[in-house]
């Protein structure tokens, strides 16, 4: 054995830190937030401790609770005051999103990020149009979708929104919100697509909080199937050359792989979404006392980032902010 060359040398105190590859910057999260127009006041999510559901009227003060802890890009989701069958109230200029967008936008400095998708605001549950009249296996209907997720990205910007970021998996999205941002004069509104988003069990807490649940079927015909990986160079490909400016994987933790391979197949930037229920697990182990908290959730975004993820979208955005400026105060 040659013992000439030992590894250990290096893993001391002092050089540790000089040698370490990765590291986790403020900078590198973004934070969600629900805006809800069905209450005036917090509702906590139980399955996301520490999360809740807030009132336009709580919004910026949300949003200000967020950004002292050195975080500035948030991403809004709505839970609107009526749902109904196209999910009209996610492009009118006064639903939820777009009053919330308006308010921060006017009252903070936050970098603001909207979720472009239906399912929160449709009856079923659906991310985009279903014919149940004539569908029996309830489909959702891409290219009448299209049409709507340009509005929905519209309305956002016309409210402040600085970036768009449709989750739905509808073929075709980038393109049509590109296009329609374009000749609405916001050219310079970029656009982060859930490039590869698998149709996951991890979703299940954010289906609570978001109240977005399909009532019927699932969303297996849309969303990636988790056993693919060629697929999501596919998916990112077909989303580059339609104008995606950033390239997002989802769920983050299980699907490490393809953040790798998006990574070292592409230029783009690459964001990772920690989703719900990667959040809850690790909350649901340390309640039991049989994980720290705050170490295996700075160890699951480190490793997100080693991946090779540039953003991490994420429910422990704001604990791991004030862990890193603590340290760095050390
Ligand atoms: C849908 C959307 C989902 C999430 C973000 N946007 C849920 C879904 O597809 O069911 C999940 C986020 C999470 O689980 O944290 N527009």
């Amino acid at each position: 054995m040659d013992l000439r060359d030992r590894p250990r040398r290096l893993r001391k105190d002092g050089i540790r830190q000089m040698v370490q590859e990765t590291t986790l910057s403020v900078d590198d999260l973004i934070a969600p937030v629900f805006v809800d127009a069905t209450s005036d006041s917090r509702t906590s999510i139980s399955s996301m401790p520490g999360h809740s559901r807030v009132p336009v009227s709580e919004v910026v003060d949300r949003v200000n609770e967020i950004l002292e802890t050195g975080i500035e890009a948030i991403i809004l989701f709505g839970i609107p005051e009526e749902k109904d069958s196209q999910g009209s109230r996610a492009w009118d200029e006064s639903g939820v999103v777009q009053r919330a967008t308006r308010v921060i936008d006017e009252q903070t400095d936050a970098y603001i990020i909207t979720d472009v998708c239906l399912c929160e605001y449709t009856t079923h549950g659906h991310c985009g149009v279903v014919n149940s009249d004539t569908d029996t296996e309830m489909t959702v209907k891409n290219d009448q979708t299209l049409e709507h997720l340009g509005d929905i990205a519209v309305s956002h910007a016309e409210a402040g929104a600085d970036m768009v970021a449709p989750s739905g998996m509808m073929d075709g999205m980038v393109k049509a919100i590109r296009d329609r941002l374009d000749t609405s004069g916001y050219t310079d509104i970029p656009i982060m697509s859930y490039a590869a988003k698998y149709h996951s069990n991890f979703y299940g807490p954010f289906r609570d909080a978001a109240d977005g649940a399909p009532a019927f079927g699932n969303r297996r015909h849309y969303q990636m199937d988790p056993a693919n990986r060629q697929e999501a160079i596919k998916e990112v490909e077909a989303d580059i050359k339609q104008g995606a400016d950033i390239l997002m994987v989802k769920p983050a933790l299980p699907y490490l792989d393809i953040i790798r391979e998006v990574r070292e197949k592409t230029t783009h930037p690459v964001a990772a979404y920690n989703v719900s229920g990667e959040y809850a697990m690790l909350h649901a182990a340390a309640e039991k006392g049989w994980l720290d908290l705050e170490a295996v959730a700075y160890e699951s975004l480190l490793s997100i980032k080693r991946a090779g993820a540039d953003l991490i979208l994420t429910y422990f955005a704001e604990d791991i902010a004030t862990e890193i400026s603590n340290s760095g105060q050390q």
